[in-house]
């Protein structure tokens, strides 16, 4: 399948996940968050761009201090086919070893983002590291990879909204649909 998706959005088919099963997640992720670090520093860590608004949500969430920080995965994509090629950028001037840190990401697709974001971090030696993902299509891996917290489960379909994209477009949808044919 290798979809073209240049605002179509007659594309979108069924809404997966909606506004509320969303809130009520990522607010029961929030308290989760915050017993288990109280009194802990805590940096939440977000890949750029799809996390975006996950993160903007869980954070708001989170009612303990912590602190906030951004870097840039990029996956090549042809519409809805990734070429393998995983492009990280950190650009962060904080001591990461003297963080509890949990990565923030949008989704966990073939894997080969986060085992290599995760490797990258962990050479930083942070305190500990765990990884919280909004959406997981565990049958989609190719690398091994096992998030620490998954919101979602879903099964093998490209999807869009809450900041996911195709082809930078849709990010903005308040719920995840099916994206395709
Ligand atoms: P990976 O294949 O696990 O490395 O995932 C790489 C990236 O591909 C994710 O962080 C997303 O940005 C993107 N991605 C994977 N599946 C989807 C999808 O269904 N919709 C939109 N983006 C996706
Ligand atoms: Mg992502």
């Amino acid at each position: 399948m290798n979809t073209s998706c240049k605002v179509l959005p007659d594309k979108i088919k069924n809404v997966i996940i909606n506004e509320e099963e969303i809130k009520l997640k990522v607010q029961e992720t929030g308290k989760l968050i915050s017993s288990e670090y109280a009194g802990k520093p805590l940096l939440l860590l977000s890949v750029l761009k799809g996390a975006f608004i996950f993160m903007a949500d869980l954070c708001r969430e989170i009612t303990i201090p912590c602190e906030i920080e951004f870097l840039k995965a990029q996956s090549y994509y042809e519409g809805t086919e990734s070429s393998g090629e995983v492009n990280i950028k950190i650009d962060i001037d904080k001591n990461l070893s003297e963080y509890n840190i949990i990565i923030v990401e949008d989704i966990i697709d073939s894997g080969r983002t986060l085992s290599k974001l995760y490797e990258m971090i962990k050479e930083k030696n942070p305190l500990s590291l765990k990884v919280y993902t909004l959406l997981d299509k565990p049958e989609r891996r190719v690398v091994p990879f096992e998030a620490d917290k998954s919101l979602f489960i879903i099964p093998d379909l490209f999807v869009v909204g809450f900041g996911l994209d195709c082809n930078e477009q849709f990010r903005n949808l308040p719920y995840i649909a099916e994206f395709g044919e």
